[in-house]
C-alpha cells in the first residue's frame, strides 16, 4: 500500500498488530558500547537496519551475508558516521563457509558477544507447485535452520568458555500462529530452528549464555514485497523491526512477541481442527482448490 493512501489510524493499527517498538539511544548505547556483535543477513532489510542502529550505539558490528558489494556499502556508510563495522561475506547455507567465517572472526576480534541470527529465506508456494522443487525445502532449511544451527555450534564453545554470550534469533510470528497453506517450506524451517534453539537455551543458560527470540510480525522488506497481499497489510518498517531486535540485544528478554500472536496461538491450539478447516477454506477461495 502506498504510504499516502493509508487510512487514518494506520500507525495505531501497525502498533496494535506488531507491537510498539522503541529503545532509547542512551539505553541501547549503555548495553552495547564496545560489544562485538555479529549480524547475519546485514546486507539488506531488518539485518541492515539492525547493524546500522547497533553501530550508531557504539557496538563493533560484523556484517555477514552473501552480497559482498552491498555489505561493503553498508560498512562504508557506518564508518562515515563514526561507527565500527567489518565485512565478512559468507554463504550461510555452506557449513564449511561458516567454519571459515568463525575461525576468521575469532582470530580477528577474539570474541563475539552477541550473535544476531537474522539471515533468512522465505518461500510462499503451494505444494502442487512444489512437486518438482524439492530444492525449495532444502534451501529454506539450509538458510533458516541448518546454517544458523551450525553457526551457533561454532560460536557456543567460546561463549561458554568466557561465561557470557547472547544469541538473538529473528524468527517469525508465523511459527506461533496456526500454520497456513502455501507457507510449508518457510514455516517448517523457521519452526525447526526455533525449537532447536529453545532446547539448546536450557543447556547453556547456566554457563552465562542467554537467548532471545523475536517473533517478528510483518515487515515491509524485499522479502515480503513479492506477496501483493502482504503489501496491503499493516507492517513495520525495517527500522521499526530493528528497534525490536535491538531491544532484544540490550534487554535479553526470553522473547518479543506481537500482541496478536498470544491469543492466536492459544486459540489455534484450543480449536485446532476448526482453525485448520477455516484456513483450508481460505486456501480454496484464493485459488488453491484445483486438484493437480
Ligand atoms: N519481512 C518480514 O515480513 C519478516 C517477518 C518475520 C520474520 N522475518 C525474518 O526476518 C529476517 C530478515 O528478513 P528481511 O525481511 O530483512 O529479508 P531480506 O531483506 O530479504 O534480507 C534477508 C537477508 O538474509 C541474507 N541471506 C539470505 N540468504 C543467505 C545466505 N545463504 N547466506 C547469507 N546470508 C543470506 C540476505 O543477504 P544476501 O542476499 O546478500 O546473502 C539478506 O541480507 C529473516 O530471517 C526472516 O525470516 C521477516
Amino acid at each position: 500500500m502506498v504510504a499516502g493512501k493509508r487510512p487514518l489510524g494506520w500507525p495505531l493499527l501497525v502498533a496494535l498488530t506488531n507491537g510498539r517498538t522503541g529503545i532509547s539511544d542512551e539505553r541501547l548505547a549503555a548495553a552495547v558500547r564496545d560489544k562485538v556483535i555479529l549480524v547475519t543477513g546485514s546486507s539488506y532489510g531488518i539485518g541492515e537496519a539492525t547493524a546500522r542502529r547497533l553501530a550508531a550505539a557504539g557496538a563493533t558490528v560484523l556484517l555477514v551475508a552473501r552480497t559482498a558489494d552491498q555489505l561493503q556499502l553498508v560498512a562504508d556508510d557506518i564508518r562515515s558516521r563514526g561507527g565500527t563495522a567489518y565485512v565478512y561475506p559468507a554463504n550461510l547455507a555452506d557449513p564449511d563457509a561458516i567454519e571459515e567465517l568463525v575461525r576468521t572472526v575469532l582470530a580477528e576480534h577474539e570474541r563475539v558477544d552477541v550473535l544476531v541470527n537474522n539471515a533468512g529465506k522465505s518461500i510462499r508456494r503451494s505444494i502442487a507447485d512444489t512437486y518438482q522443487r524439492f530444492h525449495d525445502i532444502e534451501r529454506t532449511n539450509a538458510v533458516n535452520y541448518l546454517g544458523p544451527a551450525k553457526l551457533v555450534l561454532e560460536l557456543l564453545p567460546s561463549m561458554r568458555e568466557r561465561g557470557s554470550g547472547h544469541i538473538v534469533n529473528v524468527s517469525t510470528a508465523g511459527v506461533r500462529t496456526p500454520p497456513m497453506a502455501r507457507w510449508s517450506a518457510y514455516l517448517a524451517s523457521k519452526s525447526a530452528f526455533d525449537v532447536w534453539l529453545r532446547c539448546v537455551a536450557q543447556e547453556v543458560r547456566g554457563d552465562g549464555v542467554t537467548t532471545s527470540t523475536v517473533y517478528m510480525g510483518l515487515v515491509h522488506t524485499r522479502m515480503s514485497e513479492p506477496t501483493p497481499l502482504l503489501n496491503k497489510m499493516p507492517g513495520l518498517t525495517p527500522e521499526q523491526a530493528a528497534d525490536q531486535v535491538c531491544t532484544a540485544v540490550a534487554e535479553r528478554p526470553h522473547n518479543i512477541t506481537p500482541p496478536f500472536v498470544r491469543p492466536a496461538d492459544a486459540l489455534g491450539n484450543l480449536l485446532r481442527v476448526p482453525t485448520d478447516r477455516l484456513l483450508e477454506q481460505y486456501f480454496r477461495r484464493t485459488g488453491g482448490g484445483k486438484k493437480r
